[in-house]
């Protein structure tokens, strides 16, 4: 296929060489001219003078930057007034500018309708997995917008992803998900960081806790089936039951204290099994403690 790509930092550095590898032809745009180096030797690269220039005789361009405002400025040329000219001015008709950068849903929907303006198309797609997966073809692409465009884009998403989880017609979606799937992650940064400082303030060194950790609760038991049993609100029978959850958190705060190590976000998991235990979960599985918080089902 005939392609642009914009945006050559860690990310897009990795999938524009996978895509020239499998075969396509890609123009390369990048606001930092010297990152387009690497890849301008590979066959079927050509370095474009602008994301318009990229855009045109394209079939496909491809998007992958930093945030809303690099996004904003090279699709839309918006919050600048100077060349280049942005990739919405080069884009014919019919041709689709799949996003893959983690951008707010908010942007997203803002995009579609700009191209749609145009009777461009409009397609979000971002990902999961670091600059290694997407060199290797191994990304996970979470994709929305209008399905003759996504399967327009098949042969780019099996060349660039281990697997796509299609999700539906509203391209902001596809963005929604994203950010929960990385704050999940992040989340665990900062337990990760609680777990190894209780740890270590009682003479156990951190890549013991890792070691444990590894062979027990960061396996994919028990953790996808506490997510299942939440995602289903399925909290009986109770493996674990929630009054004794409360107990080892408030066994944990206490070893921390014991030690002057403070634990917040343990704090707050604490509040949060009070509240469980006062709106009447004391008998239920443990993890019903992720669902005491207020939640919208989808209609
Ligand atoms: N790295 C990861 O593991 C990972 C994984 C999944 C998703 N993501 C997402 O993928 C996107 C790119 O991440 P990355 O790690 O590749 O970031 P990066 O290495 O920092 O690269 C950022 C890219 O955005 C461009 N850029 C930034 N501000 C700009 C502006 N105002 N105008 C024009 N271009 C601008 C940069 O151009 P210059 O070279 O000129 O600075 C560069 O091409 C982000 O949305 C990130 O959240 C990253």
């Amino acid at each position: 296929m005939k392609l642009g790509f914009l945006g050559l930092g860690n990310m897009g550095q990795a999938m524009a060489g996978t895509l020239l590898r499998a075969g396509h032809s890609v123009a390369v745009w990048n606001r930092t001219e010297g990152k387009t180096e690497q890849l301008k030797s590979l066959e079927g690269a050509r370095v474009a003078t602008s994301p318009a220039d990229a855009a045109r005789n394209a079939d496909v361009v491809l998007s992958i930057l930093a945030d809303d405002r690099a996004v904003l400025s090279v699709a839309l040329g918006e919050g600048r007034e100077a060349e280049p000219e942005p990739l919405i001015g080069g884009l014919g008709q019919g041709a689709i500018h799949m996003s893959m950068s983690t951008i707010s849903p908010a942007l997203s929907k803002a995009l579609a309708e700009a191209h749609g303006a145009r009777a461009q198309r409009y397609v979000a797609a971002p990902v999961l997995g670091r600059p290694e997966a997407a060199e290797h073809g191994q990304l996970v692409l979470l994709v929305a917008g209008p399905d003759e465009a996504i399967e327009a884009c098949a042969p780019l998403l099996l060349a660039l992803g281990r697997r796509t989880h299609r999700l539906g017609f509203h391209p902001e979606r596809a963005n929604v998900v994203k950010l929960a799937c990385n704050f999940v992650l992040a989340a665990q940064f900062e337990v990760f960081g609680e777990a190894y400082a209780l740890a270590e303030a009682h003479g156990i060194a951190a890549p013991t806790m890792l070691e444990i950790l590894k062979d027990s609760m960061l396996r994919p038991e028990p953790l996808a089936s506490y997510g299942e049993r939440i995602a289903e609100s399925q909290f009986e029978p109770a493996g674990f039951r929630l009054s004794l959850g409360l107990k080892d958190v408030r066994l944990a705060l206490e070893a921390a204290e014991a030690a002057s190590v403070p634990l917040p976000f343990a704090s707050l998991l604490h509040e949060r099994f009070v509240v469980a235990m006062a709106c009447g979960l004391e008998e239920k599985d443990w993890s019903a403690v992720g669902r005491i918080l207020p939640h919208k089902r989808a209609a």
